[in-house]
């Protein structure tokens, strides 16, 4: 018994001498259901393994945030708590949502306040991220580690024989590269030295003698990723940013831009007792992809510069209690978007600030020949209008261009048709830069239905942070044609009772018919405490947890879009 034990701590402390260059990979935790609470606020972690602990933002946590799981269907409400000491925005990454509830830079969330969007799931299942968009902001609040991932279920995915346990054999792995200074703290800088995988510096993780799901999550600043095994093994594609593909896609390389998702499947069946290496062949890519330039000094400098370097070290353990052992043939059907029943293309372009005198810094990358002004909307779409975007790239580098509200489909790409690993539904699109005198050219297609705002616009941009905050950025409003907003004022358009109150108010309309936009509570200070996009008001507003003093509703009518405000007492 005692022999036993001495070998079992003798064969753990081999196996721990073997390993220890590496760390084991944490996994986010989850959250289920259909409410969500999260706290976002300035903490630490010790991510390097010796010295100071790194500053850092987490949301619920030390660093990232909880893989939250949700149901195509359900109605969920979310409970944004900014703890930070600055204003923050929290952007649901993919998701087809109101423009009011998406997170973008015009839904600032001040320190201390709390943010309540809520949607029903449109979405199909697949892998979605949720992450700070504030704008000009976004780089540092990212690199602070503030984000976490957003998985959505559904019934099609769902009866599929596909690995789904999460942490076991369908893994998330959240790409970011980082710049550690010489007391451990992270700079704020485009490119890191080191490789971090769910906030893990060289990362390595156990997984079974079987199918294994990898879920992953480009959400580095610039970097893109040249997926690959060291063992130069097929894996096969089985989900793009927006859902499943039809069927499996065999790769032995898959490359990753800023912001992009795919999901992966990776056979290890039989291989038990064997390790096998996630790599970056980095080395591979052409100068203008982000990550295949080596600069040699300068603000772009960086250790993994066109090299090739470890993601993530698997060692192949044992096979789990009903095994997934075989890939799939088939996955789903996707109906594709008709470029025949497009009502309009729009072109859009791509170019370098040089050339453009006067307005730009020397690094700044620009849409349309302009920077991103928060003040000017760039289109106006119809609700349900089907729309082919042209993107025309002058650029020397390449950009993963970024929508919200809508999923789309790659029509082609310098006029040949995606590789089948684009060929379904994507948020992000990379526009290569261009290397002789011939521009690229990108085609897409998307549907922007259900969600009509005149006055919370939607972003598109390059999803490279640190160009989007230096205004590679524009905005559209979806306009419903039929509903023309009356001019009609009303002095005050509410009261609110009891009045004083203690746990709960309630609001009454002086007109039948009337419902809130937008609510916004502030103290005697001007501070705003909560937010609340589109309030559900027939319950109340829960105001337990003010403490005692005087408070103001800003109350904007959804119909005439004019705020007025009502004051309140909570004791
Ligand atoms: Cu993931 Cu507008 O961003
Ligand atoms: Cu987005
Ligand atoms: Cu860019």
């Amino acid at each position: 018994m005692i022999l036993k034990k001495i070998t079992t701590l003798l064969a753990l402390l081999i196996c721990l001498q073997v390993n220890a260059q590496y760390n084991t990979m944490w996994i986010p935790d989850t959250l289920s259901g259909t409410n969500f609470n999260l706290a976002i606020r300035d903490t630490f972690a010790q991510i390097v393994n010796t010295g100071n602990q790194t500053i850092t933002g987490g949301i619920n946590g030390k660093f990232w945030g909880p893989t939250i799981f949700v149901n195509k269907g359900d109605v969920v409400h979310m409970n944004v708590q900014n703890n930070l000491n600055d204003s923050t925005t929290i952007h649901w990454h993919g998701m087809h949502l109101p423009a009011v509830m998406d997170g973008g830079p015009h839904q600032v969330i001040p320190p201390g306040t709390v943010w309540q969007p809520y949607w029903t799931v449109k979405n199909n299942a697949a892998t979605y991220w949720y992450h700070p968009h504030l704008h000009e902001m976004t780089e540092e609040q990212i690199t602070k580690g503030i984000g976490g991932l957003l998985i959505v279920r559904d019934s099609v995915e769902s009866a599929l024989a596909l690995p789904r346990k999460y942490g076991i054999d369908d893994i998330p792995l959240v790409l970011q590269d980082r710049d550690f200074t010489a007391l451990n703290q992270f700079s704020v800088v485009p490119y890191g030295d080191s490789m971090m995988t769910n906030m893990t510096l060289r990362a390595q993780y156990n997984v079974p003698a079987q199918v294994v799901r990898l879920r992953v999550l480009n959400a580095a600043i610039e970097r893109s990723y040249n997926l690959g095994f060291s063992d130069n093994r097929t894996f096969y594609v089985i989900a793009s940013d927006g859902g499943l593909l039809d069927a499996p896609v065999a790769k032995t390389k898959y490359l990753i831009h800023a912001g992009e998702r795919v999901e992966i499947l990776v056979n290890c069946t039989g291989q038990s007792g064997t390790t096998v290496d996630l790599k970056a062949y980095n080395s591979q890519l052409a100068g203008f992809i982000a990550g295949g330039e080596s600069f040699p000094n300068g603000p772009f400098a960086n250790a993994l510069g066109h090299i090739d370097f470890n993601i993530l070290h698997l060692n192949i353990g044992t096979q789990t209690a009903n095994p997934i052992t075989t890939i799939p043939t088939a996955l789903t059907t996707n109906v594709l978007l008709n470029a025949a029943n497009a009502n309009v293309t729009r072109y859009l372009t791509i170019s370098d600030s040089a050339g453009v005198p006067g307005i730009l810094g020397p690094n700044a990358f620009i849409i349309n020949h302009r920077l991103f002004d928060i003040n000017y909307i760039d289109y106006n779409v119809p609700l349900d209008n089907t729309e082919i975007w042209q993107i025309t790239s002058s650029s020397v580098f390449g950009h993963p261009f970024h929508i919200h509200d809508v999923e789309f489909n790659i029509i082609s790409i310098n006029g040949a048709p995606p590789d089948a690993t684009q060929a379904g539904w994507k948020d992000v699109v990379f526009v290569k830069g261009k290397t002789g005198p011939t521009n690229t050219v990108v085609k897409f297609i998307a549907k922007f239905e259900d969600f009509a705002d005149p006055m919370h616009p939607f972003m598109y941009h390059c999803h490279i942070s640190l160009h989007e905050d230096e205004g590679m950025m524009g905005q559209f409003i979806v306009a419903n044609p039929t509903s023309i907003a009356s001019n009609h004022t009303t002095e005050s358009q509410f009261s609110i009772y009891p009045n004083p109150a203690h746990d709960k108010i309630f609001v009454k309309f002086k007109e039948a018919g009337q419902s809130a936009y937008y609510i916004r509570i502030t103290d005697a200070l001007g501070r705003t405490i909560l937010m609340l996009p589109k309030p559900e008001l027939q319950n109340g507003i829960d105001i337990s947890h003010f403490s005692k003093g005087l408070y103001f509703m800003q109350l904007t009518d959804d119909k005439s879009k004019q705020t007025t405000s009502s004051p309140f007492v909570v004791e």
